[in-house]
C-alpha cells in the first residue's frame, strides 16, 4: 500500500506530464481536479479564479457549488485575503465557513499565486473530519505552482 506521499508524488508527475504543454489555464484546472479527485475520492475538488473583486467558480469535481465568493468571506474568500493556504480540521468550527455541502467535514484551500498576487485558489473538501495536513499542504502548494 502506498504512502500519501507516494500517491502525490506519483500524481504529481503525472500531472506536470499532462499540462506541459497546455496553456490554456481552465483545461489545467479540469484536468488537475479531476486527477486529484479520482486518486483521492475528495467530496469536491475544484478551482475558483480571482474575477474582479469576487472568486468566481472555475472547473471541478462534485456536487454544485456556490458561483461567487466575496473576498474575505468563507474559507477560501479569507485564503484569498490573507494570501496563505487555510487548513480546516473541522468546518464547523471555522468562522463564516459556507457550506456548498453538508457532507463536508474539513477543508483545504491553496492560494495560486501569478507576480505575487493571487489569481484563482485551489478549494478540496473532504467528508472525513481532519483530513488533510502538511503533506497535502506540500504536494497541493507544488500542483498550485506548476498550474501556472
Ligand atoms: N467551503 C468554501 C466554499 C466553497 S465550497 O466548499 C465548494 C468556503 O467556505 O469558502
Amino acid at each position: 500500500m502506498l504512502t500519501k506521499r507516494e500517491r502525490y508524488a506519483a500524481i504529481l508527475s503525472e500531472i506536470s506530464t499532462m499540462i506541459c504543454n497546455e496553456s490554456d489555464i481552465i483545461a489545467k484546472m479540469a484536468n488537475i481536479s479531476a486527477a486529484l479527485r479520482k486518486e483521492f475520492c475528495w467530496l469536491w475538488v475544484g478551482f475558483y479564479r480571482v474575477v474582479g473583486d469576487k472568486l468566481v467558480l472555475g472547473p471541478f469535481q462534485g456536487d454544485i457549488a456556490c458561483m461567487r465568493i466575496a473576498r474575505g468571506r468563507g474559507v477560501c474568500g479569507t485564503a484569498w485575503n490573507e494570501k496563505r493556504i487555510i487548513l480546516v480540521d473541522d468546518v464547523e468550527k471555522f468562522p463564516g465557513h459556507i457550506a456548498c455541502s453538508a457532507e463536508s467535514r474539513s477543508e483545504i484551500v491553496v492560494p495560486v499565486f501569478k507576480d505575487e498576487e493571487v489569481v484563482a485558489i485551489l478549494d478540496i473538501d473532504s467528508g472525513n473530519p481532519a483530513e488533510f495536513d502538511k503533506t497535502d499542504k506540500e504536494f497541493l502548494q507544488q500542483i498550485a505552482n506548476i498550474l501556472i
